[in-house]
């Protein structure tokens, strides 16, 4: 009776740790890494992810899709990464990498202009303390510019056409434009801001990387932290039972046997090795007995 519970726990907690141990997180990059790009351009979006089992897949929300999966209608799938031959504006939108079980990377915003002028921020959040590099550009060149932030003017430059936002604080979270008087205006983008993280040092942000990677999103790290801790509670528990059925029923062994009660050498009746062959997989049960 007692075996076919300890039994069947451990089927079922090693059920749970097969689905739970699988990976849950991944990170989206993106090549060029710029979340404003040119009508025309060629993207390749990557799901860098820790287990490839986990079936993660890139997905976009854009005016006219939602959850839209790379490969059925739109994008490429070809070997890990999804790419856009030849990106319309009609592909402006959010994407991100999500696996069967629904976790989620982080997520990129892609703006895809038809104009003439493009901002060239992170595309990843960046991190309190860093140094931001905002890009105004053509297709050929840097662009003598002014810099906008939230629709106020934060920076004219005449000559290089990148302004650079040092020791960034969470105030510098916003929307960001540039316009130049030759060729216009370009879309807007937003920068999000993240607090430093205590322990993992991450390459410095600038926009001129072709391409960078950031940790996924906060939110998943507890999850999975609750996942493992359920998955061990789950796996010791049958070990614990299994431990004190063990212990009980040596302990209510017939009288007579005056061997101490041990796990490690237990007396050699026929019921105690039957019983400790059973239970072999569950405790590291010694069957052999030296006397
Ligand atoms: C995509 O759209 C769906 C439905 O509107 C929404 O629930 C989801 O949060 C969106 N995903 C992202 C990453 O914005
Ligand atoms: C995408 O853009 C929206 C609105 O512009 C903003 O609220 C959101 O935080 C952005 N997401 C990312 C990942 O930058
Ligand atoms: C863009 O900049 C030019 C001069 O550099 C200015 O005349 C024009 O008003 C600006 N446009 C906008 C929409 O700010």
């Amino acid at each position: 009776m007692e075996e076919t519970s300890v039994q069947m726990l451990l089927v079922l907690s090693s059920l749970l740790c097969c689905t739970t141990n699988q990976a849950l997180t991944a990170s989206l990059t993106v090549s060029p890494s710029s979340s404003q790009m040119f009508k025309g351009e060629f993207v390749s979006l990557s799901c860098e992810e820790d287990d490839s089992s986990a079936g993660w897949m890139l997905r976009r929300n854009t005016t006219k899709e939602t959850r839209a999966e790379c490969g059925a209608k739109w994008g490429k799938t070809v070997h890990s990464s999804c790419n856009i031959g030849h990106i319309i504006t009609m592909d402006s939108g959010v994407y991100w990498c999500e696996s069967r079980e629904r976790a989620t990377s982080n997520s990129i915003n892609i703006t895809v202009t038809g104009g003439s002028v493009i901002l060239q921020s992170p595309v990843l959040p960046v991190m309190e303390g860093d140094d931001v590099t905002l890009h105004c550009k053509t297709k050929t060149s840097n662009l003598p510019a002014d810099f906008y932030k939230d629709g106020s003017l934060i920076g004219t430059e005449p000559a290089g056409g990148h302004m650079t936002i040092h020791n960034v604080s969470k105030s510098d979270e916003g929307l960001y434009k540039c316009n130049s008087s030759s060729h216009g205006e370009s879309p807007s983008s937003w920068i999000t801001v993240t607090d430093k993280p205590p322990t993992t040092a991450l390459p410095p942000v600038s926009a001129a990387l072709p391409t960078v990677s950031v940790a996924p999103p906060p939110a998943s790290a507890p999850l999975q932290l609750v996942f493992r801790l359920v998955c061990h509670l789950v796996v010791f528990c049958p070990y614990f039972i299994s431990t004190l059925v063990m212990v009980s029923l040596y302990r209510h062994r017939p009288a007579g046997n005056d061997l101490p009660v041990s796990m490690v050498t237990p007396p050699p009746t026929q019921a105690a090795e039957r019983l400790a062959e059973e239970v072999d997989d569950i405790v590291a049960v010694t069957t052999e007995h030296h006397f």
